[in-house]
């Protein structure tokens, strides 16, 4: 069990991507991580507690936030990083798609909230970060991507309404939506799509961890969805 003054952030998605990039960010600014995905290996560090598991399915949150409070006893952050896109045209979204799409980004983020957030009241407060992306505010002719606004979309708008829920009450809500980042989930496509972003090129891990770190570290910023796209969100 760490000191009960750690901070202990909680990120799921963590096994590669954005969210390996954020277990590196808040062991670096001195949080414990309980890291989560189904496939995440053990680690090294002490300070990491890692938990394999279908985020789609509740049983694995309650496993994530009981096991985290055991060995860390607090939760100060949670980042919903988990997240799949499928692109199809709408007609010929499947059953499977739509279940497996709306499981990991809508149900893998409200069983794991709520138990973060009943912790965080217990605690006086706490923080959570919704990963999104602007095709939830802004759709491209490019990318066919109804399923991502339906999930993105919600998640966007539940950060606002989880931030006016609590925000007398120290708990913080924001979101961060991506453009397209270079991360195991674009790669064979990122020539293609560099040239749909305004500034001409993709954005990297870093970009993003900039933008949680900068979150954290920001106590009066709450019900903030935070554009990390190369100015896709103002127009093309
Ligand atoms: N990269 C982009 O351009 C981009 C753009 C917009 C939004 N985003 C969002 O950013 C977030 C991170 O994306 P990324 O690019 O880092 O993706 P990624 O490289 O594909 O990584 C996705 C992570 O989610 C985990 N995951 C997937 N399905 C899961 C499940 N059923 N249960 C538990 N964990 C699961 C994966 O680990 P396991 O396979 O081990 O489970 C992996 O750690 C996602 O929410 C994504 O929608 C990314």
């Amino acid at each position: 069990m760490s000191t009960q003054t750690q901070k202990v952030a909680v990120i799921t998605g963590a096994s590669q991507g954005i969210g390996a990039g954020l277990v590196v960010a808040y062991r670096k600014l001195g949080y414990a991580v309980v890291a989560t995905s189904r496939s995440i290996a053990a680690s090294q560090d002490p300070e990491i507690l890692t938990i394999q598991g279908d985020i789609a399915d509740r049983a694995t949150a309650e496993r994530i936030i009981a096991a985290g409070l055991e060995r860390f006893g607090r939760i100060d952050t949670l980042v919903n990083n988990a997240g799949i896109f499928i692109s199809n045209a709408f007609t010929d979204f499947s059953r499977n798609e739509y279940d497996a799409v709306l499981g990991v980004n809508l149900t893998g983020f409200f069983r794991i909230t709520q138990l973060a957030i009943q912790q965080m009241l217990t605690q006086g407060g706490g923080h959570v970060i919704q990963i999104t992306s602007t095709l939830a505010d802004r759709a491209n002719s490019h990318v066919n991507s109804a399923l991502a606004a339906l999930t993105k979309g919600g998640l966007q708008s539940a950060t606002r309404a989880l931030a006016i829920e609590y925000a007398t009450r120290g708990i913080r809500s924001n979101a961060i939506a991506l453009g397209t980042i270079k991360t195991p989930m674009t790669e064979g496509y990122w020539d293609v799509l560099a040239g749909l972003h305004p500034v001409g090129r993709l954005g990297e891990v870093s970009d993003v961890v900039d933008a949680a770190i900068y979150l954290e570290n920001a106590p009066f910023v709450t019900g903030e969805i935070l554009h990390v796209d190369g100015g896709q969100i103002a127009g093309h």
